[in-house]
């Protein structure tokens, strides 16, 4: 069976460092037979969640936006990777629009108490890549919990992170060839077969 990856791209700048890690992870996938799908989210009209409570009956947003075809590709994906620029020690504006959308997962898991998948729960697994500017490292832990709560909502295994700081200014990550090679051997591991479900990988380049 050929897997589905998707790779979110969140940052608001084209071709970013945390898009140009995205782009190898995914070409890593591909490498080994996944088939891969990139998706910008800059270029789509995502409203914040307005916490207006409706999913808490339906499971559904009532917003109507470009959310919905992001949710469905994204339950249709065997593997998500999911790729943020630092933004004050957090996931971009862009990303935390997107997670903050994800609360009707949460009520339909939490509330409504409804599994997510018809057919019972799928093997699904992701990984994070944030890069920042500056040289602190206790900014990937808010990332990493943040990331945390989203996949447990989206039913999705957090199995691998790629966090690299010190690299700002925009293209610089080229210069930073380890850290390209680690986001390809980082995608083609998730989508590899012999990878155990409970390997959990924390790859920090600082
Ligand atoms: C609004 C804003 C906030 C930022 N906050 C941080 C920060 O808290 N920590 C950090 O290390 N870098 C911070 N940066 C720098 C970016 O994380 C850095 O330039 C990174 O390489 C951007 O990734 P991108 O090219 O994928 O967008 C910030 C940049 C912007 C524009």
């Amino acid at each position: 069976m050929t897997l589905k990856v998707l790779g979110i791209s969140t940052s608001p700048r084209l071709k970013g460092n945390s898009d140009l890690l995205l782009r190898e992870a995914l070409t890593g996938a591909e490498s080994a037979g996944a088939r891969a799908e990139y998706l910008r989210i800059a270029d789509l009209n995502i409203a914040p969640c307005i916490e207006c409570n409706s999913c808490y009956d339906t499971g559904r947003c009532r917003v109507q936006d470009d959310y919905q075809q992001v949710l469905q590709k994204m339950l249709d994906a065997d593997r998500l990777i999911f790729a943020t620029p630092v933004f004050f020690a957090t996931v971009c504006t862009q990303a935390k629009m997107l997670i903050d959308r994800g609360q009707c997962l949460w009520a339909n898991k939490y509330v409504l108490k409804k599994p997510l998948f018809e057919y019972g729960p799928r093997d699904r697994r992701a990984l994070v890549i944030a890069v920042g500017g500056s040289k602190s490292k206790k900014q990937f832990d808010s990332i990493r919990l943040t990331m945390r709560s989203y996949f447990d909502a989206l039913d999705v295994k957090y199995v691998a992170s790629l966090f690299v700081n010190r690299v700002d200014v925009r293209g610089a990550i080229k210069k930073h060839p380890s850290a390209l090679q680690e986001a390809f051997r980082l995608g083609k591991e998730l989508v590899s077969v012999e990878t155990p479900l409970d390997k959990s990988v924390d790859v920090e380049l600082i």
